[in-house]
């Protein structure tokens, strides 16, 4: 109950965060950096002196207006099983979240953690969070990838590059 609280604490915040950013940037495509920036800040005090967080966030990852919520959320959702999955439970966990441009010009956002790394069928589990995490990189106009490796699990999810705000239909 208080995890699902928290979930729309967040997005109640998230969304009232837009519509500033949508104040500040009427028409345009909106820069991510300072969303995912507070949405990572907020993720992290949930566990308070349990999370070393690093944030790498480039100023040139604009996007779409719809898509912000989405890939905020992914920021939350991903951190909240970093968090939940860490062995040993007390262990510190090292939460590293990135947004930049690829050289194909896709925007990119990853989540790394330092835990465990998925167990083998964990991808294809019917849990809410990584469905969750695919439906909303869909929803944001791209798609995720859960890259599992022995020093943990990265979550990334790729927006390829669209029209200039305006040629939309
Ligand atoms: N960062 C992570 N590190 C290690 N294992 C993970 C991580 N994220 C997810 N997993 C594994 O993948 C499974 C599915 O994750 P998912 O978020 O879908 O479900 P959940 O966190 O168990 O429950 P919830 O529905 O509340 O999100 C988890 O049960 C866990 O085993
Ligand atoms: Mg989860």
């Amino acid at each position: 109950m208080a995890q699902i609280l928290e979930r729309l604490r967040a997005q109640v915040l998230a969304m009232a965060e837009l519509h500033r950013a949508l104040a500040l940037h009427p028409g345009q495509d909106i820069p991510l950096s300072d969303h995912l920036r507070r949405v990572a800040g907020s993720a992290a005090l949930t566990s308070p002196g349990r999370v070393l967080l690093h944030q790498e966030l480039a100023d040139d990852c604009a996007v779409r207006p719809e898509a912000v919520l989405p890939l905020g959320q992914i920021v939350s959702e991903a951190m909240t099983n970093a968090l939940k999955h860490a062995k040993p439970r007390s262990a510190m966990v090292q939460i590293a979240v990135r947004c930049w441009r690829d050289d194909l010009n896709r925007v990119c956002v990853e989540v790394a953690d330092n835990g465990p790394g998925l167990a083998p069928d964990a991808a294809s589990s019917n849990s809410l969070g990584l469905r969750l995490i695919r439906q909303l990189a869909r929803k944001a106009g791209g798609a995720a990838e859960f890259v599992s490796t022995k020093t943990g699990l990265r979550v990334l999810v790729r927006i390829p590059r669209h029209p200039p705000s305006g040629a939309w239909s």
